[in-house]
C-alpha cells in the first residue's frame, strides 16, 4: 500500500511511517521543512515539501500522487487559536478536498476525545482547539471518502504497550503515541472498517484483536 501521511515529520507521522514500512508499505508525506525532509529521506520516506497553510487542495492533491491512502495527522501543537484554525482545521478540509481531487478514497484523520480533559478546564484556547477538531471531523464524515475517524486519548511518549482500548465510545485516559501508530497502521489494513469513528485509549486488548473487534457485521 502507499500511504501519504500528512504531518510525517510529526512524532505520531514519524512512528506511524514506521510501522507501515515494517509492513511493506511505501511512505510518503508532507514536510515542511528542508531538514525535516533529509531525516525523512535518510529513513526511507519520501518528503513532498508544503506547507498547509497555503497550499491548495489541488497543490496538495498533486504531493499525494498515486497514493492509495492519505492519512492526516498534523497539528498545530498547542501554537495558538489561528493556527489550531489553519492546520487543524482549515488543513485538514485543505486534505479532504486534495484526497477527492486525487481520487485516493481511504482516508483516516487522527481527531481528539471531545470531551477530553473538560473537568481540567484547560481555556478557551483549549476548548477552541476541541471545536476546530469537532468541525474537521464533521468535515470528514459528509465527504463521501472511505474515512475512518481515530480519536486517541493524551498521547505519551512512551513505548508501546501493544494493547489498547479501541472503540465507538471509551473513557479519556491516556494511551502511546506508539500504539496510536500501530493501531492506525492496522485500521489502514482493514478495509472493513470504513466510515467508523473510533476512540482510543489504553486498555489491555491487542491491538490486532481490538481492531477486528470493530468490524461491523453486516
Ligand atoms: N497531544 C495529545 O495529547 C493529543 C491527543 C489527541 C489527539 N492529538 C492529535 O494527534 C495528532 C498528532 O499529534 P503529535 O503529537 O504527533 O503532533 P506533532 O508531533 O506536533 O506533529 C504535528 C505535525 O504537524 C505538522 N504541521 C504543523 N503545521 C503544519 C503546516 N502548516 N503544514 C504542514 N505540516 C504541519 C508538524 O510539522 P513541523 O514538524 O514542521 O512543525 C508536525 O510534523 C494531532 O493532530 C493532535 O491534534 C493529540
Amino acid at each position: 500500500m502507499k500511504v501519504f501521511v500528512v504531518g510525517a515529520a510529526g512524532r505520531v507521522g514519524g512512528l506511524l511511517a514506521r510501522s507501515l514500512q515494517d509492513r511493506g508499505d511505501a511512505v510518503s508525506g508532507l514536510v515542511r521543512r528542508a531538514e525535516q525532509g533529509e531525516t525523512l529521506r535518510a529513513a526511507g520516506i519520501e518528503p513532498r515539501f508544503g506547507d498547509l497553510t497555503t497550499l491548495s487542495p489541488a497543490g496538495l492533491a498533486e504531493l499525494v500522487g498515486d497514493a492509495d491512502a492519505i492519512v492526516f495527522t498534523a497539528g498545530a501543537g498547542g501554537a495558538g487559536r489561528e493556527a489550531t484554525t489553519a492546520i487543524d482545521g482549515d488543513g485538514a478540509r485543505t486534505a479532504v478536498e486534495a484526497a477527492r481531487i486525487a481520487g485516493v478514497d481511504r482516508f483516516v484523520l487522527v481527531s481528539v476525545f471531545p470531551e477530553a480533559w473538560r473537568e481540567r478546564d484547560l481555556g478557551p484556547d483549549f476548548d477552541h482547539y476541541i471545536a476546530v477538531k469537532k468541525d474537521a471531523d464533521v468535515t470528514l464524515t459528509r465527504s463521501g471518502l472511505d474515512w475512518i475517524i481515530l480519536r486517541p486519548a493524551a498521547l505519551l511518549d512512551e513505548p508501546g504497550r501493544g494493547t489498547v482500548a479501541l472503540g465507538p465510545a471509551q473513557i479519556h485516559e491516556t494511551v502511546t503515541r506508539q500504539d496510536v501508530a500501530d493501531t492506525l497502521a492496522a485500521l489502514l489494513h482493514e478495509p472493513r472498517i470504513s466510515r467508523q469513528i473510533l476512540e482510543l485509549t489504553g486498555g489491555d486488548t491487542p491491538i490486532l484483536d481490538a481492531v477486528r473487534a470493530n468490524i461491523r457485521r453486516s
